[in-house]
């Protein structure tokens, strides 16, 4: 990633704030990166927090670029890439998209069909450098740009790639969803447990810390989910008496629905996005 020598990110708000702050982080020089966003005072702040150069528009950020991140909103992404399209098919950078449900073909007929395509997914948990995003190339992409693309996104999260774009709808409902799903299992236990009579502050640092806990007893370890659970849950215990609540209640099923809900719903939206 040391060698990229210009990364133009266009756009510059909060997930391209958040990967140049993971890029310069892991030592790639700041002077390498040029940022084009409408907003004078949003360059301002990346150019004072960062010292990254700001563009004047997008055609300057994007010459000599090796890469470009396109991070502007799903919305913004058919105008923006048909109007660099001419540029991008001279100079044929990496284009890496982290725009959530755009599919790829629609990305690659927006900036030209021999212009290299990585799609990305983050997820917000990025901002604070442990995000999880899932990658998507068609097999036409080579090996040397996938690495650039993963090498990128991974200053700020974990990465997988998945073969078939499909795929990205139920990383989408998984990742990039699933930080909500998180938080109201949180606040429920807090609720729950300040029902029962513990103070509220009490009851969100336990919360926030057997969350951490947990999912640092899961990363950490080479055990399958499952063996981690029946490891913390004796027979008989207190545990085990929640757990079966939980089952009978059929969560399993209602996790099941609500993430097929989501995955059907960034198909609905990737659908309106690449019919443009
Ligand atoms: N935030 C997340 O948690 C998250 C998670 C996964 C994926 N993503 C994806 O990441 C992308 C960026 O999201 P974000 O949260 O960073 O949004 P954001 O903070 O709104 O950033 C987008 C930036 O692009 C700028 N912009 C608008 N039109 C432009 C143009 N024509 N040329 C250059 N820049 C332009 C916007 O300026 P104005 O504000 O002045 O319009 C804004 O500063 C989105 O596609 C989103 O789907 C975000």
């Amino acid at each position: 990633m040391n060698d990229i020598r210009r990364l133009a990110f266009i756009g510059g708000g909060n997930m391209a704030a958040a990967l140049i702050a993971g890029l310069t982080k892991r030592g790639l020089a700041a002077a390498r990166i040029v940022v084009a966003d409408p907003s004078r005072a949003q360059l301002d702040s990346l150019v004072d927090q960062f010292g990254i150069c700001a563009a004047t528009d997008n055609a300057s950020a994007v010459a000599d670029a090796e890469v470009v991140v396109l991070a502007v909103k799903p919305q913004q992404m058919r105008a923006v890439a048909l109007a660099l399209a001419p540029q991008l098919a001279q100079s044929k950078p990496l284009v890496v998209s982290i725009a959530a449900g755009i599919p790829h073909a629609a990305l690659a007929r927006w900036v030209g069909a021999h212009v290299p395509v990585v799609r990305t997914m983050p997820n917000r948990p990025a901002f604070n450098g442990f995000g999880a995003t899932g990658l998507y190339a068609p097999s036409g992409v080579g090996a040397a740009y996938r690495a650039l693309a993963e090498a990128i996104m991974a200053a700020v999260s974990a990465t997988v790639w998945v073969d078939h774009e499909s795929q990205m709808d139920t990383v989408t409902a998984l990742s990039g969803s699933g930080p909500a799903y998180f938080f109201l299992f949180m606040e429920a236990l807090e609720a729950a447990a300040h029902e029962r009579g513990l103070p509220r502050d009490i009851a969100h640092k336990l919360t926030l810390e057997t969350a951490f806990g947990a999912a640092q007893m899961a990363r950490q370890s080479c055990e399958p989910l499952h063996t981690l659970r029946e490891q913390v849950t004796s027979k008989g215990g207190t545990t085990a008496a929640a757990l079966e609540v939980l089952d009978a209640a059929g969560l399993r099923a209602i996790v099941a629905h609500a993430v097929a809900a989501a995955d059907r719903r960034s198909a609905e939206l990737a659908a309106e996005y690449g019919t443009n």
